[in-house]
């Protein structure tokens, strides 16, 4: 008698605790992927839907991704796309300074890396909830922070902008600050050549 109770008492409590769980189901790891396709058919999987799948049940992702998530049966690796490691887009060294360290990063290793269709697009004109344009920042196009002329002899050609650029595309933040004081690591105040300057 004791024995049949203990056995009904522990499905109850088994019952209580799977089903739960399967009301759960349609935020398990085999939703992510269509079955009928093999794919992650999520339109908005790239970028945003895997970041938010990857906090919400990220440790579901290595069943397909492997263990270490290089590859697995999936033989798509996380770094297929990140550059510092599983969880991290950028280089790992970068911190909170990608604003400054990029710079670094694309003159030894080209920008290859960065024109990837989720991350700042093919042409690096940026992806809607991803990266931005690189020319978001740079006046000079994706690779240049500057107009491309100016780098010939950037102390003179600079003091002809105010005509062609508003004063603002210098005083933001990451470039010369946005009270031109300059931005840590990344371009010197005005100030600092022209001490008058307001
Ligand atoms: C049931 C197997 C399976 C699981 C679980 C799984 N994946 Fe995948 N994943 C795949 C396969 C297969 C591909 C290659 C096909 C594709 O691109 O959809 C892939 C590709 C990807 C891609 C590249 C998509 C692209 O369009 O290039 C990303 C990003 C990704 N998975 C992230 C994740 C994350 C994050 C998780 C965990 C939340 C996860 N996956 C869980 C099987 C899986
Ligand atoms: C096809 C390219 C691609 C693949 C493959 C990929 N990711 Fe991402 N991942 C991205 C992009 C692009 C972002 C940046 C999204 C943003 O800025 O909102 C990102 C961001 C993230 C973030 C947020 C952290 C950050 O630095 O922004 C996490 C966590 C993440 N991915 C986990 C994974 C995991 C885990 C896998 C492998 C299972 C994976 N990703 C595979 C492209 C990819
Ligand atoms: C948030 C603003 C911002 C974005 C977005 C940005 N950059 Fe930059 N970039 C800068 C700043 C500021 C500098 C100057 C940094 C320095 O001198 O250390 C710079 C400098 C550079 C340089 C060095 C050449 C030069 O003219 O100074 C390269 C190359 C570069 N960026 C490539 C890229 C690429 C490629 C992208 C897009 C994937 C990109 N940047 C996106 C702000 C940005
Ligand atoms: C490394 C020193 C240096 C820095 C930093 C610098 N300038 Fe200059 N700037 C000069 C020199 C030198 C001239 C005179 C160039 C000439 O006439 O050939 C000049 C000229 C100018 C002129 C033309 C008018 C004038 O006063 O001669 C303007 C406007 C100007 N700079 C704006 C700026 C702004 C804005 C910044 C910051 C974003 C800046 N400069 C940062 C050295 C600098």
């Amino acid at each position: 008698m004791s024995q049949i109770r203990t056995t009904s008492l522990a499905l109850v409590l088994l019952s209580l605790l799977v089903f739960p769980l399967s009301g759960c189901g349609d935020r398990n790891s085999q939703a992510d992927l269509n079955p009928s396709t093999g794919k992650h058919s999520d339109p908005a999987w790239l970028p945003t839907g895997h970041t938010i799948a990857v906090q919400d049940h990220g440790y579901a992702c290595t069943e397909c991704h492997g263990d270490d998530l290089s590859g697995g049966i999936s033989r798509v690796a996380c770094t297929t796309c990140h550059l510092g490691n599983q969880q991290q887009v950028h280089p790992l060294k970068w911190g909170q300074y990608a604003y400054a360290l990029h710079s670094q990063f694309v003159k030894e290793n080209g920008s290859t890396s960065c024109a990837v269709a989720s991350c700042h697009g093919t042409d690096l004109n940026g992806v809607a909830g991803s990266g931005p344009s690189c020319s978001s920042c740079h006046l000079g196009g994706p690779t240049s922070a500057h107009p491309q002329e100016w780098n010939k002899d950037i102390i003179s050609l600079h003091a002809g902008y105010i005509g062609t650029y508003p004063a603002s595309s210098c005083a933001t933040a990451v470039c010369h600050g946005t009270d031109l004081k300059g931005a840590f690591l990344s371009g010197p105040g005005c100030t600092t050549c022209h001490p008058d300057f307001k």
